[in-house]
């Protein structure tokens, strides 16, 4: 059955990108959208530093036609920022809007904003209220389990965020407490899912990381979708394995060294073209480890791309780096 968010339909058992701090930018959704990603968000964005017009958060607005559908995801701990944070969103043309109510970085969630709003129902409800009223595009919700292992509080948070009109959930199978440490337990994701009460989408997040495990989940949890965050960072084949996997039963072969070179010379490309040559050359250093991850005797290149200062500087490296394995991978 497909899964619907609003007028958006989304196929059967949509892969969602997870929204990634200083990650989920365009050029990198771009290189996740070519690999089968069903829906992605940006970053998240300040709902102060939108209303404050900050460049900064301004330009992760952005999103492109090829992205679609997209959503904008915002954070803020004042209902009327939100409100107005959601009307400037909604004129950068997302498909969607989603609110982030699962961040648990102190500068986030110390400040009332992100899981902190898992320690204040009624002023979560309020909030998404504002935020479903402010805007005609349908509101998603990405949470947490709870604030901690004692106030475990998501079933309530589900039921009462569906009432006032959100129309889908992404749950990541950790608490606050948790922050990122653990094992995901997507245990209570499933009675959420299973509550007669539930009728929107209801999306796994957590720790999803190979096709055999993706399959097994979607059985054992019996989610509507799943988001994939950290998985995907240099290794955007990780949606087109697991769907293979889902079709076939069988393991696609993993990409070959001309694929990683591709993908990370278009990753380059996206990211000069987006920010300029200066900002996207630098930005890009910190991918190249896990573009190229698991490849034996990489640390020289590695070196020699996060020291590189143009594109043709890279484009040589690139070029080296093919020579040098074309024979062994290809
Ligand atoms: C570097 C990084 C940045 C993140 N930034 C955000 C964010 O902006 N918004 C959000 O909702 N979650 C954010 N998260 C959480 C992820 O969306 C996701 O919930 C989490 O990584 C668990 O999924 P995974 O195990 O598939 O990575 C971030 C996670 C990482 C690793």
């Amino acid at each position: 059955m497909s899964v619907q968010i609003g007028n958006i339909d989304l196929g059967e058992f949509p892969l969602l990108l997870a929204p990634m701090e200083d990650v989920s930018d365009p050029p990198f959704r771009y290189v996740c959208k070519q690999n089968g990603a069903d829906m992605m968000y940006t970053e998240f964005i300040s709902s102060e530093g939108l209303i404050r017009d900050a460049a900064k958060s301004r330009q992760k607005l952005d999103v492109f036609d090829y992205e679609r559908p997209i959503g904008i995801q915002i954070f803020g701990s004042d209902i009327n920022s939100m409100r107005e944070a959601t009307e400037i969103a909604t004129l950068a043309g997302p498909d969607l809007m989603d609110i982030n109510y699962g961040c648990p970085v102190k500068q986030v969630a110390c400040r009332g904003a992100g899981a902190s709003l898992l320690q204040d129902i009624d002023k979560m409800v309020a909030m998404t209220k504002a935020v479903v009223e402010a805007t005609h595009l349908p509101v998603t919700v990405k949470t947490r389990l709870g604030w901690d292992d004692n106030t475990k509080n998501v079933y309530e948070v589900a039921e009462r965020l569906q009432d006032i009109g959100i129309k889908a959930l992404t749950i990541h199978g950790r608490t606050r407490a948790q922050m990122y440490k653990g094992q995901a337990d997507w245990a209570l994701i499933r009675d959420i899912k299973k509550n007669p009460r539930i009728q929107i989408p209801i999306f796994g997040n957590g720790d999803i990381d190979s096709p055999e495990k993706a399959a097994q989940w979607r059985m054992e949890y019996e989610v509507d979708g799943m988001m994939i965050g950290r998985a995907a960072i240099g290794y955007p084949w990780i949606f087109r394995e697991i769907k293979h996997y889902f079709a076939t039963g069988e393991h696609l072969e993993g990409p070959t060294m001309a694929e990683r070179i591709d993908v990370c010379r278009t990753h380059l490309e996206k990211s000069v073209a987006w920010k300029g040559p200066k900002t996207g050359i630098f930005e890009m250093r910190r991918h190249y480890a896990s573009y190229f991850k698991g490849i034996e005797n990489f640390k020289e290149f590695r070196m020699k791309l996060v020291q590189a200062g143009t594109m043709e500087d890279v484009e040589e490296i690139l070029g080296q780096i093919n020579d040098n394995y074309a024979t062994e991978m290809a």
